[in-house]
């Protein structure tokens, strides 16, 4: 069996992650940007589908998005549209799916994303579309998402949810590094390597930020330049697009390095508004996840051993409760500081900054929490009410 054939046996923590995402944010998205679209058509494309249900029965993402359709039927015109290349998985997608009851048909393509995006582009023109990319690796083209998913006109809206495996770049740029510290030309694996890494991110300029990389087994190292280059990827693609991007590195356990990278795509900043929320619950999904992961291997997950502390998120394994009061501490440090330094400033326009190191595990009650505080203690004008506070503008009294 290989390491992708194995990834459907069952679901792992850092898919959690990922599910708790797309178990939320798909359905806010049909919900506002469907609401000035010609009635209300909204489409999920899942451009790497998978088998539609993990071997334990656990829901993937196609279903996991059909879910979220059911979820705003009443008011919304949601049709998915599933892409999946491999026979086998193709065949047990369309089986699963043939089970579930949708109001529209669920649309499968059992080919290539590269091959059939054109068309599909064409069938959702006048929808508002969330894609959701999940490729094993870097198997994606840079101009498939920039030239053909960012390239959509402003209205309807369109949003593009993707993984960026960091492990998988982390590996083959260490490899790359290694080859080229013998000082010879690529060739045969290597270069079949940095081939396929270049034609992910639009050349070959990652290559550089694995210099500092001393040897193959310098994980950390890689890990660290692999996140660096994720994120100028992000910048690259987005440029000139009008899109706005976001990320959040995802650990299989909190002891352990990222695995992957979500980046979502958007042109509106409630979009990295209500996804920043989604990412704090998924990461309450995934806590809960990592914990009886830890208690099925006979650990205690208090036990620091386990738990680098450096590399959890502010509070980590403590309760949920000393966690809610450690992130709205934090993240009212964040608007005390941007309102003494940046000036008057909508919390809208600076999501990242606000959360700050607590993008993942807080949410938006704790964002409030955080702005009522600072109001209470006289240090700013907002009272933090009202559904659209994150729009007001924030002042330092
Ligand atoms: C990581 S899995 C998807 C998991 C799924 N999104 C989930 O969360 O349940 C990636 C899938 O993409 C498929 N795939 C790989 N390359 C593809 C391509 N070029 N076009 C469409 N599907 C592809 C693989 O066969 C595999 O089933």
């Amino acid at each position: 069996m290989s390491s992708n054939d194995d990834f459907f046996a069952t679901k792992k923590a850092a898919a959690v992650f990922k599910h708790g995402i797309l178990s939320r944010y798909p359905v806010v998205f049909a919900a506002k940007a469907g609401m000035n679209v010609r009635d209300h058509r909204v489409t999920f494309l899942d451009g790497y589908a998978g088998q539609g249900r993990y071997g334990d029965g656990e829901p993937g993402s196609p279903l996991l998005l059909v879910e979220s359709a059911r979820q705003v039927e009443s008011f919304r015109s949601v049709r998915g549209i599933f892409v999946e290349r491999n026979d086998a998985n193709f065949e047990n997608l369309s089986q699963v799916l043939s089970e579930v009851e949708c109001v529209r048909k669920p649309v499968l393509f059992h080919r290539s994303l590269d091959d059939c995006l054109p068309e599909i582009l064409d069938l959702v023109k006048e929808d508002a579309l969330f894609a959701f990319l999940d490729p094993f690796g870097p198997a994606l083209d840079f101009n498939l998402i920039r030239s053909g998913l960012l390239s959509r006109p402003e209205r309807p809206p369109t949003e593009v949810l993707l993984h960026i495996s960091v492990s998988t770049v982390a590996r083959m740029g260490g490899q790359l590094r290694t080859a080229r510290a013998d000082g010879k030309p690529l060739t045969g694996s290597p270069l079949a390597t940095a081939q396929r890494l270049n034609r992910f991110l639009g050349g070959d300029w990652w290559q550089e930020h694995f210099a500092t990389v001393s040897d193959k087994h310098d994980d950390y190292q890689a890990t660290q330049a692999a996140l660096t280059v994720a994120d100028k990827y992000r910048d690259m693609i987005a440029a000139g697009t009008g899109f706005m991007s976001m990320s959040m590195p995802v650990r299989p356990r909190p002891d352990l390095l990222p695995k992957y990278v979500l980046a979502l795509f958007t042109r509106h900043v409630e979009g990295v508004w209500c996804f920043a929320d989604a990412l704090g619950k998924a990461g309450a999904d995934w806590r809960r996840a990592c914990t009886a992961a830890a208690w099925n291997r006979g650990i205690s997950p208090d036990q620091p051993t386990l738990f680098d502390l450096e590399m959890l998120a502010p509070g980590g394994d403590v309760t949920e409760s000393a966690n809610n009061r450690d992130w709205i501490a934090t993240i009212a440090a964040n608007i005390l500081h941007l309102a003494t330094t940046v000036g008057p400033f909508r919390i809208a326009d600076r999501v990242t900054d606000v959360y700050g190191d607590t993008l993942g595990s807080a949410w938006i009650p704790h964002v409030r929490s955080a702005v009522q505080d600072l109001h209470r203690q006289g240090l700013i004008a907002n009272d933090g009410k009202g559904k659209r506070f994150h729009y007001a503008l924030i002042r330092r009294y």
